[in-house]
């Protein structure tokens, strides 16, 4: 078990033989309590305009070098048509946090539930209760917004925003009934091994349904574009500790693992992830979607087998 602030500093600096039992145990909690299948999310990524100005993002609102988009929803519906016919049972809406994007949403979620009544998430920043109640309203099941690192000094260093807003928007997801996805980054500048024990038991302070946990990138055209990118190890012994404590949650293994080390999702797989999100967005959008690079790594459909088949975990389609 794991339970003390210094049993989970210690698996945290685990390598070799016990990152290995470490990762093991993981992978043992998610199959009994889930079985071991590989389930995918098809992500569509609506707008890259943002109102927010973190330091680790290009979406950030004063990169004014970045050509905004907002996908049409003729595009959005038909995009979303693409994930379905792919067998694909979970339709995933990102988006940069904008107000334009609010109302899209309000418009397309329920167009989509009506149509496919598949499971919809979404993941587009900082809204009201309310704003949440009615996307749940309108059919979407789940929203993810990560509370990024448990220090709120860190926090307000990287964001220039309230981490206790945040906190609270995150209770609001909860409040309107719907899933709730969250987590942090690893390797934000001036973070602490303590800070991500924090990190940790701040995860499980909300019970999440949805957790995850990436290694922060620098970002050409950001204020922290010469940070040190995110240990890999720390990244995946933080996912395989949230898999101990919660065995029944979703846990991605996230693109941003790929793009810093070769087969790096299935390594995330192997440490006890469970989902692999396709990206379905159009190609002159998503090159414009910069979240953590301009030459980020998209994942295919293709890629999500070939990950499936080396962690051993039969892929999710319907
Ligand atoms: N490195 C790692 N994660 C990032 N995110 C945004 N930019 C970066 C980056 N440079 C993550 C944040 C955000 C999520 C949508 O993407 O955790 O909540």
């Amino acid at each position: 078990m794991i339970v003390t602030r210094e049993e989970i500093k210690s698996r945290l600096q685990a390598r070799g033989g016990e990152q290995q039992e470490l990762f093991s145990h993981a992978r043992q909690a998610r199959d009994k309590a889930q079985g071991n299948r590989l389930n995918i999310r098809g992500v569509i990524e609506l707008s890259n305009s943002c109102v927010e100005n973190c330091q680790y993002c290009a979406m950030r609102r004063d990169n004014h070098a970045l050509n905004r988009y907002i996908l049409d929803e003729a595009t959005v519906l038909s995009v979303a048509g693409d994930i379905i016919n792919a067998g694909i049972p979970t339709v995933f809406l990102q988006s940069g946090e904008s107000p334009k994007c609010g109302q899209l949403l309000e418009r397309i979620i329920p167009e989509i539930y009506t149509r496919y009544h598949c499971s919809i998430i979404l993941c587009a920043g900082k809204r009201d209760a309310e704003t949440y109640a009615r996307y749940k309203d309108a059919g979407a099941e789940g929203y993810i917004l990560k509370f990024e690192t448990a220090n709120p000094a860190l926090y307000e260093d990287a964001t220039g925003a309230s981490h206790q807003e945040r906190l609270s928007c995150i209770r609001g997801i909860r409040a309107a009934g719907m899933k709730l996805g969250t987590g942090s980054i690893v390797g934000l500048p001036n973070q602490t091994l303590e800070d991500i024990v924090d990190d940790i038991l701040l995860a499980a302070h909300f019970a999440p349904d949805f957790v995850s946990v990436a290694p922060f990138i620098p970002n050409s055209g950001t204020p922290y574009e010469t940070v040190p990118k995110g240990d890999i190890d720390l990244t995946l012994n933080t996912m395989a500790i949230w898999r101990i404590l919660f065995p029944a949650a979703l846990i991605p293994t996230v693109s941003a693992l790929e793009y810093i080390h070769p087969d790096g999702q299935a390594a995330g797989l192997s440490a006890g992830a469970n989902v692999i999100t396709i990206n379905f967005t159009p190609k002159q959008s998503r090159d414009k979607y910069a979240i953590y690079a301009k030459d980020r790594f998209v994942v295919s459909l293709e890629h999500a087998h070939k990950t499936a088949e080396k962690a051993g975990m039969p892929l999710h389609v319907v």
